[in-house]
């Protein structure tokens, strides 16, 4: 599919809903939750969640995403320089789900005194893992998929399996929330808002399963890949060292600076161009319509490249180059005339894109402050069919600390 049709059906988000064909294969995790559900559930839902992934909203715990960038530096990098490279992709994972835990429940992995089970770091690799293997599972079902997919496949029994223990952890978090509420402790955030919508708790579950899957390997990943290209552009990474010298002056960042690092955001964006996190959507055709010459019948089922939009030669010069300055005209993280859509666009974009965005500023600024990521000369990512472009091989990049 040519990039300009594929921004047509993207753009014409009335004619060209979700693929409610995939529900069977998506339902095995997404459940009722906001990816999948449609009409007056997914209003009700949308309404009440939308009003927490507001960038002011999530500035608020840029504290909490300082705080556990912190901890995780020191566990997976130790602090000093090692002998060999990293998997970045491991850490990014484990911080999204810890940044995620914070923002939507104020549940923070480190302090954790008055939960009903205890939690081990190994319980929170099999956190991290199966929600990870929900992303890759579900993509590979789209496009192998059988009705006894379910009965045959390894991966989507893993999954039947783990689901249960990820739920019974969801049910922990939310009696512990309500402990602390009756001590007084109150809170606003996405899981108090879930509680109080009277939402039977399969369905609670179901919704922050769905949030969970949808924002861990896209954001956890996405950050791995900008680490990986800019080891791999020198000079880039130089010029982000060098805004993150004149903006912070050697301090950690804070809420007002993350709009200051405009250089960084180009890079983002520009890595979100490159390495398209979504690489393929389903779409509907909900009544005939024509896309260019071609009629496409009621009922038609498509599969949206997105990559065909990112290195669509009629609107980007040089595709193949790592470019960030072509963002420096575009300011926000979609752009509906060059068909630039990381986060899809319209009624059913992305509630979890500024999330993605402060957090990945806050890790990225605290790493390049610390350190200059490095090519692995030998690396090269094995990418895997998922629902995100994910590698079977982890992202892997050296971290050679700065001299102070
Ligand atoms: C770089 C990171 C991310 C990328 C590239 C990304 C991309 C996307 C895309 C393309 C869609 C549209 C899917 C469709 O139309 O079928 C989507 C939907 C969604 N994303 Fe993200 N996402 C990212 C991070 C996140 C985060 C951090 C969260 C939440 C914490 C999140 C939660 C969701 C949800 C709930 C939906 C469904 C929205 C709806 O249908 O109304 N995403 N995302």
């Amino acid at each position: 599919m040519k990039g300009s049709i594929a921004r047509e059906v993207l753009i014409k988000s009335d004619v060209f809903v979700k693929g409610w064909q995939f529900d069977r294969v998506l339902d095995n995790i997404f459940k009722n939750g906001l990816v999948t559900s449609k009409g007056e559930r997914y209003k009700k839902d949308k309404a009440l969640l939308s009003k927490y992934f507001t960038p002011k909203n999530i500035k608020q715990s840029v504290p909490d995403f300082i705080r556990n960038t912190k901890v995780l530096m020191d566990k997976h990098f130790d602090g000093s320089e090692k002998e060999a490279s990293q998997d970045v992709s491991n850490f990014f994972l484990h911080l999204t789900l810890r940044n995620f835990f914070c923002f939507a429940f104020n549940f923070d992995f480190e302090n954790l005194t008055e939960l009903k089970n205890e939690i081990t770091d190994a319980d929170i690799d099999h956190l991290v893992n199966v929600t990870s293997s929900g992303s890759k599972t579900i993509g590979q079902a789209m496009f192998l998929d059988l009705p006894i997919n379910s009965l045959i496949n390894p991966a989507m029994r893993y999954l039947h399996q783990e689901l249960p223990r990820l739920y019974k952890f969801m049910e922990d978090v939310c009696e512990w929330h309500l402990k602390r509420e009756a001590r007084g402790i109150i809170v606003d955030n996405c899981l108090d808002a879930m509680l109080k919508s009277g939402h039977p708790r399969e369905e609670l579950y179901g919704q922050f399963t769905t949030i969970i899957s949808a924002g861990h390997d896209t954001t956890g990943y996405f950050q791995a890949y900008t680490a990986l290209l800019l080891a791999k552009h020198p000079d880039v990474q130089k010029r982000v060292k060098d805004e993150l010298r004149e903006v912070l002056k050697g301090e950690t960042i804070t809420e007002d600076n993350i709009n200051q690092l405009t250089y960084l955001q180009c890079v983002f964006k520009e890595s979100l161009r490159y390495y398209g996190i979504v690489p393929f959507l389903p779409r509907l055709a909900n009544r005939e319509t024509m896309l260019g010459k071609i009629r496409i019948p009621s009922n038609s089922n498509l599969i949206l490249a997105f990559t065909n939009m990112s290195f669509d030669e009629e609107v980007w010069s040089d595709v193949w180059t790592f470019n960030p300055d072509r963002f420096q005209e575009i300011p926000s993280l979609q752009s509906a005339s060059k068909g630039y859509f990381p986060f899809a666009y319209g009624q059913r974009v992305c509630i979890g894109m500024n999330m993605a965005n402060i957090q990945s500023i806050v890790a990225l600024s605290m790493l390049l402050q610390k350190y200059t990521f490095v090519e692995e000369k030998s690396y090269r990512p094995k990418f895997t069919l998922s629902l995100s472009l994910t590698t079977t091989n982890g992202v892997k990049v050296w971290l050679k600390q700065d001299e102070e």
